[in-house]
């Protein structure tokens, strides 16, 4: 029995619309409930109190929770909502009433709509999406667009691509094509994007036609602070102070102040091969080196979270470097050190040509008995160092067939 009462009670508290608030009230569900494409990416929810709602003193507001395409749920007291979302797999939503009183609080029942997915052949879609914007140094907003042509979407299918940025779209008039002819890139030079806007959403929609199919448009939503390439970093700067080496450069071309960038800062010691990279947070980098070797340095830049989501890296500045010799590149390296060992061969060459020199004039090679000797056999043994010693036979070998006289003349 106790058990029965319990399970009525605890299903009473499940049927809470219908538990009397304050004597007999009853909550109702709002009456209405449309949902209307206000834009691309764009619906507007909007609904009509229930006209047979007691209002006395209650507090009314509407608990909006959004099914799909991604789910959330909030209240309002106003009886529209707007939401932005990609719409090409439909869009739905539940709504119900909130009636509060001091700390009580009764909900409605639900209402439901849905917006059905936006029309055409499954796998005609574009896929793999992806934009980045860049700002100019005149503070305009580029965009530009990559896809990819949906599986199923015949040969003969054509793209286009349309921007939503706040009140403003636009259709792109600048494509690039694959050899057969379809838009796969989209360029903007110029936008309606806020350089300084924080947060907002761009909205992209790509739809097509074909003559053999019905292409399924496509939509995605970016922060627009998410794709945000940023610019290089400027006038850098790398300079030796005594055993340190110091490098400087300047904000990138941005409206943000220079506290709203980090920097990753690469540094290449030529000598030992050793490649590091460093987070920085300034404009400046001071590290003490090993002064013997060259180094080269490279630096890009990345908002601060302080300021702004992180956008896209920009790209690295050019190569700088700084130290030892002007050994710049492995190529100019590998032509000195080329140069410098026949410079060394040539030397040892003609060392050795003195040395068989005067070797020859402190040991006189054949003593004056054998002229006669040497008479019989004049050319063999002309040249002293063959006939004198191992050593010399072994040194004259390299020197044979040089002209050594010419090579004494020259080095000493
Ligand atoms: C709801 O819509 C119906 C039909 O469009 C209309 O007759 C009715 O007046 C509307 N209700 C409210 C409260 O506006
Ligand atoms: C396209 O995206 C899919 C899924 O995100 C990924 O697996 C694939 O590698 C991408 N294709 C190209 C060519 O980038
Ligand atoms: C593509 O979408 C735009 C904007 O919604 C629309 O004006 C245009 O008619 C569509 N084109 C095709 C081929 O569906
Ligand atoms: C970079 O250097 C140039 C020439 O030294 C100078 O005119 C320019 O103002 C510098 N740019 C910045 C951003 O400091």
């Amino acid at each position: 029995m106790r058990r029965v009462l319990l399970i009525l009670l605890w299903t009473s508290n499940l049927a809470q619309p219908y538990i009397p608030l304050a004597g007999e009230v009853q909550v109702l569900p709002p009456v209405n409930f449309t949902l209307t494409v206000s834009a691309l990416g764009q619906v507007l929810l909007h609904w009509k109190p229930n006209p047979n709602q007691e209002h006395r003193n209650y507090t009314i507001r509407y608990d909006v929770k959004i099914l799909s395409p991604v789910p959330e749920e909030y209240d309002t007291k106003r009886t529209y909502s707007i939401q932005s979302a990609a719409l090409h797999n439909g869009f739905s939503a539940q709504l119900r009433t909130l009636l509060l009183h001091n700390s009580l609080q009764m909900s409605s029942e639900w209402v439901k709509e849905e917006l059905p997915p936006l029309p055409g052949a499954p796998e005609t879609s574009v896929t793999n999406l992806s934009c980045v914007t860049h700002i100019s140094i005149s503070s305009t907003v580029s965009l530009h667009c990559a896809w990819l042509p949906g599986q199923r979407a015949p040969g003969d299918t054509k793209y286009f691509l349309f921007y939503r940025y706040e009140l403003y779209t636009e259709e792109c008039q600048d494509y690039i094509q694959d050899k057969w002819q379809r838009n796969l890139e989209c360029s903007f030079s110029v936008t309606h994007i806020d350089p300084e806007g924080l947060g907002k959403l761009l909205v992209i929609h790509i739809n097509g036609s074909s003559k053999h199919a019905a292409i399924k448009p496509f939509q995605q939503l970016f922060d627009q602070n998410a794709i945000e390439k940023v610019n290089v970093p400027r006038n850098v700067t790398a300079t030796l102070e005594q055993n340190d080496l110091l490098a400087t450069w300047e904000k990138p071309i941005s409206p943000l102040p220079k506290e709203c960038f980090e920097y990753e800062f690469h540094l290449f010691n030529w000598k030992s091969g050793n490649k590091q990279t460093f987070k920085i947070p300034s404009n400046n980098f001071r590290s003490p080196i090993d002064v013997t070797s060259r180094y080269s340095i490279q630096v890009r830049a990345n908002h601060h979270h302080i300021c702004r989501a992180r956008g896209v890296w920009s790209d690295w500045s050019e190569i700088l470097s700084v130290g030892q010799t002007n050994l710049e590149d492995p190529t100019v390296w590998t032509v000195t050190v080329l140069c410098v060992s026949t410079c060394c061969a040539f030397l040892l060459v003609a060392i050795i040509c003195k040395l068989n020199h005067v070797w020859s004039k402190l040991f006189p090679p054949i003593p004056t008995p054998s002229n006669k000797f040497r008479d019989l056999f004049p050319s063999d043994c002309e040249r002293a160092p063959t006939c004198t010693s191992k050593t010399e036979t072994m040194l004259s070998s390299f020197t044979e067939d040089l002209p050594c006289s010419v090579l004494d003349d020259f080095v000493f």
